[in-house]
């Protein structure tokens, strides 16, 4: 199965600046699983929701639906993130107080689509996005199963063991890292459940943040496959995503049949 990134700094506030640079990079793009970084439709350094507001959009909305076209155009599935509108409130209670959530979409090459909704919430982000409130999924699409997880969500290791225990075989991550912690731990988690993970970094500095890139895709042995530095760039790479369906270490050792989980903290 041919995987990988799409590494790049948006413009923003500038949604369709963004959209149109987005479909630029994938123009030649020849793979079955790519994915892009958290609010790579937006950018990221949002002050307030009011803010915000005016970017947000329902999913599916405008944004899937034109990045569904190149899913389906290209045959690939595609990972993305966006400031999701909530449009479930009445209209009479004003759209201020809708609820945004900090989301990645899966987009099958079929059109089907799938959403996470950001669960740890990174430093001001909490003033902005209201906490995901659904819960972690393994997502079969053409029988391989792939999971969701946002940025931040990495620091939680919970987050990782939650989808890969649900059969989880490549984990999805977009991101907005400015931590310089992320892309080494990736590697332990990997090891620990024995998965694929696809992190899709920006680059570039908004405000006080300055994102790190290093965009990468670690293989279940923990071993980095495929890096990016800090250029725009898409990268792409064959892996056998069987192999993360063997939890086996040696003879002695299956990694989720060995967890003692009566001794662990609930
Ligand atoms: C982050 O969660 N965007 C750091």
């Amino acid at each position: 199965m041919k995987v990988g990134f799409l590494q790049f700094e948006p413009f923003f506030k500038e949604k369709e600046k963004n959209l149109q640079k987005i479909e630029k990079l994938l123009e030649n793009v020849n793979a079955e699983l790519l994915v892009l970084p958290e609010l790579a439709t937006t950018g990221y350094a949002f002050e307030t929701k009011k803010e915000l507001f005016p970017l947000a959009e329902p999913i599916p909305g405008p944004s899937t639906k034109r990045l569904a076209k190149i899913a389906s155009s290209k045959n690939i599935s595609l990972v993305f993130g966006i400031a999701e509108l909530d449009e479930s409130r009445s209209s009479c209670e004003g759209r201020d107080e809708n609820n945004i959530y900090n989301s990645a979409v899966l987009i099958s090459p079929r059109g089907s689509v799938y959403k996470y909704r950001k669960i740890h919430l990174f430093f001001r982000e909490k003033l902005i996005f209201t906490p995901g409130n659904l819960p972690f999924e393994a997502i079969d699409i053409k029988g391989v199963k792939l999971g969701l997880l946002i940025c931040f969500d990495w620091l939680f290791p919970e987050a990782t063991r939650t989808l890969s225990l649900k059969g989880a075989q490549i984990i999805c991550h977009p991101a907005n890292l400015v931590l310089p912690y992320c892309q080494p731990v990736m590697q332990t988690r990997a090891i620990e459940n024995r998965v694929f993970i696809i992190t899709s970094n920006r680059t570039g500095i908004e405000k006080n943040y300055k994102f790190t890139g290093k965009s990468q895709v670690v293989n279940p042995k923990g071993e980095v496959i495929l890096k990016a530095r800090q250029e725009e760039c898409v990268k792409i790479i064959e892996i056998e995503p069987k192999e993360a369906l063997d939890k086996n270490l040696n003879e002695y050792n299956n990694i989720f049949k060995d967890r003692r989980e009566d001794f662990y903290f609930k």
